[in-house]
């Protein structure tokens, strides 16, 4: 439906929908007024609350997406179900990206009974929350500098009774060297995994792990997993998560501490 309707007004179609709510990439040649039309058909036709554009590109720090209102009432929270779990969230003032679906089932997978976990970036806190559901650790730190990230982290945790989730509004960088020292530490976010890495390797117990999210870059032929074992020191697994931009790979690297 959504395909026939973006063909019909000859636009492309990458509309996410959350609850009911649309979310309209907005192509690089079009404005947002020429994309109104479409957007008010998919309003009536899919019965929707409300639709938005957003353009590409992300705010520096809290790496929240730049939108702009098309149609319907001007609501931006909205319930997002990932893997059987709900979380509130307002998109216009917190992270979200579905494509890291995949990555919070895996690693949330991974935490064990009792341990000390630290989420440096944790945004509205599903890693933290499926981790805490999933392993009964004994606690997640999760950490975020965004207020909004904060307030939605706390809101899910009770939302999820995660309450070994602890959501902390601080510099990671600064408040991780007042945390006790963690069994695994996941740091996601590329563009500062190398000071993340710095910081985040000192303060995990002897063989804890540490979920580094990294940005390879890499030559002709040269292969991302290879580049990015031998730029981390005990790094033992690299997942690719996709191809960011010629010659620029986002990876996750699993990385054993001494
Ligand atoms: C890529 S997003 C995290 C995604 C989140 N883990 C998820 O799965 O949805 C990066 C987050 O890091 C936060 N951030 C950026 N710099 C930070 C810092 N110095 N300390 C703590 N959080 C920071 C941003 O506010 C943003 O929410």
């Amino acid at each position: 439906m959504t395909r026939e309707l973006a063909r019909k007004y000859g636009t492309w179609q990458r509309i996410e929908i959350l609850s009911d709510v649309a979310i309209i990439g907005i192509p690089f040649d079009r404005t947002p007024e020429e994309l109104r039309p479409f957007a008010e058909d998919l309003l009536r036709t899919l019965r929707l609350r409300s639709v938005w554009g957003r353009y590409r590109g992300v705010d520096e720090v809290s790496r929240v997406g730049k939108y702009v209102h098309l149609a319907g009432e001007r609501v931006s929270e909205v319930i997002y179900k990932e893997h059987g779990f709900e979380f509130v969230l307002d998109f216009t003032k917190v992270f979200f990206s579905q494509k890291l679906m995949f990555e919070h089932d895996r690693l949330s997978r991974l935490v064990r009974e009792g341990e000390v976990v630290i989420n440096m970036f944790a945004g509205f806190g599903p890693l933290s929350i499926m981790s805490c559901k999933r392993g009964n650790p004994r606690v997640v730190y999760s950490i975020d500098i965004n207020p909004f990230a904060y307030y939605y982290n706390l809101v899910n945790v009770d939302l999820n009774r995660a309450y070994c989730v602890i959501p902390m509004w601080r510099d990671a960088f600064e408040v991780i060297n007042e945390l006790p020292e963690a069994d695994r530490i996941f740091a996601p976010l590329p563009e500062l995994a190398d000071k993340a890495y710095e910081i985040a390797i000192r303060r995990l117990k002897p063989g804890g792990t540490l979920h580094l999210f990294a940005q390879v870059e890499v030559k002709k032929g040269e292969d991302p997993v290879k580049v990015a074992m031998s730029k981390y020191r005990g790094a033992f697994f690299v997942r690719v998560v996709r191809s960011y931009k010629p010659g620029v790979y986002h990876v996750i690297v699993d990385i054993k501490a001494d």
